[in-house]
């Protein structure tokens, strides 16, 4: 398609009219004299796809229709995807880029499963897909790593990307709130997924996880390449070994390369953090992710990661980077997935354990747990006892060891008589020195 006259206004469909599309709307429509300075013409929204028409919403009627397809074979310049999940997202989005549009889009889920064959539709056809909106709300992480990063070699991504679970962490962390109290709470102010299910199981991050990984390593990693555990077994018996510990709880998304380079790993799961740590005053709904890169040192992004206004923020810019691809004739950067490491499953990952122990006191019992440490490899750094005879529980700190050996230790540890149960086992990160 030929660049737009730069005297026609760029012209935005949008799919989807819920948390996010309601925000982008509105922001389509109210920022337009500033948009029209910086770009030397307007952004013109045409139309809005819902599922619903009768539900209330903040968008002009005028504007809604319940026709995607018709939306997404418009031939609007740009559109916006906003509804989410795999289908009819992936349809309407290779649908919209064979009618020549450009398209931004916040969907993670689509974009960790199949992202591959909406670059390489989008290649083809010669139009933009930019996804900023995708992994971690306001925050500009995408652009960074796709541009601002790419002469450097990251080493590692480590964050809190999912606003919903990091709410409900911090309200029982800060409030003894219980988990279902504390969800429903994030649900009313829009953070979650449509399904929640995918915030507190974890696989919201995990699509995240996947889509920093590729950025990061240019290499192709799916979901399906991501270990992934959720926050639904977190309990106050936990919070509270984390405080015991001067930690906190929270869900961080990993990606690292291997300092041998043998490969990467991506993995979710709840993590003890050191309270010090800059990622353990992360609260509420806020993102923070850091980034560590061979020439640039560790670098640091924080900001509101979920709800519709940041993320309409987000969504905005891609949409005005496009605009102006679409004005000069250009189009961004596509897939990075030219250097194809290896990925390697969680076993081979290098990290500090807490492990809760409960314990029958008697004499012998610490020698017998800390021979099944040391005869797994792994190294013990601290361990606190609490309680005494049948109500003893012993909380042990261990250096980095892999995922393999503190397995092979649980393993042991529940074979011995002096071991009642192995109540808790978490990862820490952030320790410096570990
Ligand atoms: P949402 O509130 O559930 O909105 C989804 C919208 O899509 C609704 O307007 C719905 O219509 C419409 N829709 C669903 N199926 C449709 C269909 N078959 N045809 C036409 N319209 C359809 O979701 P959201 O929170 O705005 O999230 C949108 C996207 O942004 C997702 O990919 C999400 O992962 C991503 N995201 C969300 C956030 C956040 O904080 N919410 C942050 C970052 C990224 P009805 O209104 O009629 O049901
Ligand atoms: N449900 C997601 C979250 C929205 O809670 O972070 C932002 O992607």
């Amino acid at each position: 398609m030929s660049p737009a006259e730069p005297t026609r206004p760029v012209t935005v469909a949008v799919l989807g009219g819920g948390t996010v599309g309601t925000q982008v709307a509105r922001l389509l429509n109210d920022s337009d004299t500033d948009l029209h300075i910086r770009m030397g013409t307007s952004l013109k929204l045409t139309k809005v796809a819902v599922r619903d028409l009768t539900k209330p919403r903040d968008i002009d009627a005028s504007f809604l229709t319940d026709d995607a397809m018709a939306v997404a074979t418009s031939g609007a310049d740009i559109v916006v995807e906003l509804i989410g999940g795999i289908e009819p997202a992936k349809s309407l989005i290779l649908a919209a880029i064979a009618a020549g549009s450009s398209i931004v889009t916040a969907n993670k889920a689509l974009l960790a499963s199949d992202g591959a064959s909406l670059y390489a539709a989008a290649e083809a056809e010669g139009v933009d897909i930019f996804f900023e909106a995708s992994v971690a709300g306001a925050i500009p992480l995408v652009r960074v790593l796709q541009e601002s990063l790419a002469g450097d070699h990251i080493t590692k991504v480590m964050g809190i990307v999912n606003g919903t679970t990091n709410y409900i962490l911090t309200r029982m962390d800060e409030d003894g709130a219980s988990f279902a109290d504390a969800l429903a709470e994030a649900q009313s102010l829009g953070y979650a997924e449509a399904d929640p299910t995918a915030d507190v199981e974890g696989h919201d991050a995990a699509s995240k996880a996947a889509i920093l990984a590729e950025l990061a390593f240019h290499t192709h990693v799916t979901r399906e390449d991501v270990y992934c555990e959720g926050i639904t077994t977190i309990s106050q018996v936990d919070i509270r070994a984390a405080k015991t510990m001067g930690c906190v709880i929270k869900l961080l998304a990993i990606a690292e390369r291997k300092a041998d380079d043998s490969g990467v790993i991506v993995r979710v799961h709840p993590t003890m953090v050191p309270k010090e740590h800059p990622l353990a005053s992360v609260r509420e709904a806020f993102n923070a992710i850091f980034v560590e890169a061979e020439a640039a040192g560790e670098l640091m992004f924080y900001g509101r990661g979920a709800g519709g206004a940041p993320t309409a923020s987000a969504v905005l810019g891609d949409v005005v980077v496009a605009a102006r691809n679409r004005l000069t004739g250009s189009v961004g950067w596509g897939e990075s997935a030219d250097v194809q490491y290896p990925v390697l499953p969680i076993s081979e990952a290098l990290t500090c354990y807490y492990v809760n122990i409960d314990v029958i006191d008697r004499p012998g019992a610490l020698a017998s747990i800390a021979q099944a440490f040391s005869e797994s490899g792994v190294s013990i750094q601290v361990v606190r006892q609490d309680g005494h005879g049948d109500r003893a529980s012993l909380i042990v700190r261990t250096h980095r060891s892999t995922d393999g050996a503190l397995q092979a230790t649980v393993n042991r540890l529940r074979k011995l008589s002096t071991v009642k149960a192995v109540v808790g086992v978490m990862r820490v990160e952030g320790e410096a020195g570990a």
